[in-house]
């Protein structure tokens, strides 16, 4: 068996860290692409020279024609133009629609048997309309988002209680934005769920309630410190936990941003909810049971996505 192939729409800084990652873990060969020519040739020529120092056997190639991306196992998108400081991800979406148009066209020709894992922005609209444009089975095509947010909840919580992040499990619902609804009571610390923590006097309510609103709004307080673009150490690991999970049939129950048909009384559309990840891409859609709480923070942002969705329609008629 002649090993995988990675293609990266968008050698931008997650772009790059993405490769790098793929191809330090041996996940099988990357092209990089992009529409600038001499990026994705320049950065693939450096990341291939960590191969000897690092000891990874991985083809690392740079290219701008879609037709190098053909038989890839695994897409991820990134193609597209980052958040600046006080732009929301939703300002992105003008611009970014239209870059998604071309990704779907070029993963509709050379790539419709991929995988394919969207990371732009603003998330949950950019992978519904990729979904769209490429025409792929909505299994195949995922946003990465709940993975990015709950590690980023995962990691304030290790911080509170002092403990290790690897006995750390968040859960995050809902919109890539705002509207996230991070699920304190499917949070725990091995095992021990949160609001128990907080009873016990480890913690109290009002940290955890600044915890969750920290989650929420974690994506700009790292463009607000960057000053410049935005995350994408964590970004990039997020997206390769979820093409992990793909190649490797592990059956992960990951939250994505995934194409809900009837699931939490959602139809139509791709919100972030805890999905089952393995050969067959998204295999299923995991329903847990919501207090009333949840249920009106995952409408807020099922709402959210609804607006986004008629926002593309308008801006492309093909979507309508
Ligand atoms: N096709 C391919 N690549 C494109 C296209 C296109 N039509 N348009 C832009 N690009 C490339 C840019 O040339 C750039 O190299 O996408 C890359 C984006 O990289 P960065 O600007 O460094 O952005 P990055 O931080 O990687 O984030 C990418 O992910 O999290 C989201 O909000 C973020 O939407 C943004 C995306």
């Amino acid at each position: 068996m002649g090993r995988k192939k990675i293609a990266l729409i968008g050698a931008g800084n997650i772009g790059g860290t993405l490769a790098l990652l793929a191809a330090q873990k041996e996940l099988g060969d990357v092209v990089l692409f992009d529409v600038v020519e001499g990026v994705p040739q320049g950065k693939a020529l450096d990341l291939s020279q960590v191969g000897p120092i690092a000891g990874f056997d991985a083809k690392i190639t740079g290219s701008n024609d879609y037709k190098d991306i053909a038989g890839a196992d695994v897409i991820i998108v990134t193609a597209g133009v980052a958040r600046k400081p006080g732009m929301s991800r939703d300002d992105l979406l003008g611009i970014n629609l239209k870059v998604m148009k071309a990704v779907g066209e070029g993963i509709k020709v050379n790539a419709p048997d991929a995988f394919v894992i969207c990371i732009t922005n603003p998330l949950d609209a950019m992978v519904w309309a990729l979904r769209e444009f490429s025409g792929l089975p909505h299994n195949k095509v995922v946003g990465m988002a709940g993975v990015l947010d709950s590690a980023r909840f995962s990691h304030f919580i290790a911080d509170e209680f002092n403990v290790s992040v690897k006995d750390v499990n968040t859960f995050v619902l809902g919109g890539h934005g705002d509207t996230m609804v991070p699920v304190v009571r499917y949070s725990t610390v091995n095992g021990i769920p949160v609001p128990d923590l907080v009873k016990m006097g480890l913690s109290s309510q009002e940290k955890i309630d600044a915890i969750v609103k920290r989650t929420r709004g974690g994506g700009g307080e790292i463009v607000a410190l960057l000053g410049t673009g935005s995350a994408f150490y964590a970004p990039a690991a997020s997206g390769i936990a979820m093409a992990e999970a793909y190649l490797g049939d592990q059956k992960r129950i990951l939250p994505c941003a995934a194409y809900v048909d009837g699931e939490y009384g959602v139809e139509g559309l791709y919100v972030g909810v805890p999905v089952l990840i393995g050969a067959n891409g998204v295999e299923k859609v995991i329903e847990i049971e919501l207090d009333e709480a949840d249920k009106a923070g995952l409408k807020v942002s099922v709402d959210a996505v609804k607006e986004l969705l008629e926002a593309c329609k308008a801006l492309d008629a093909s979507l309508a």
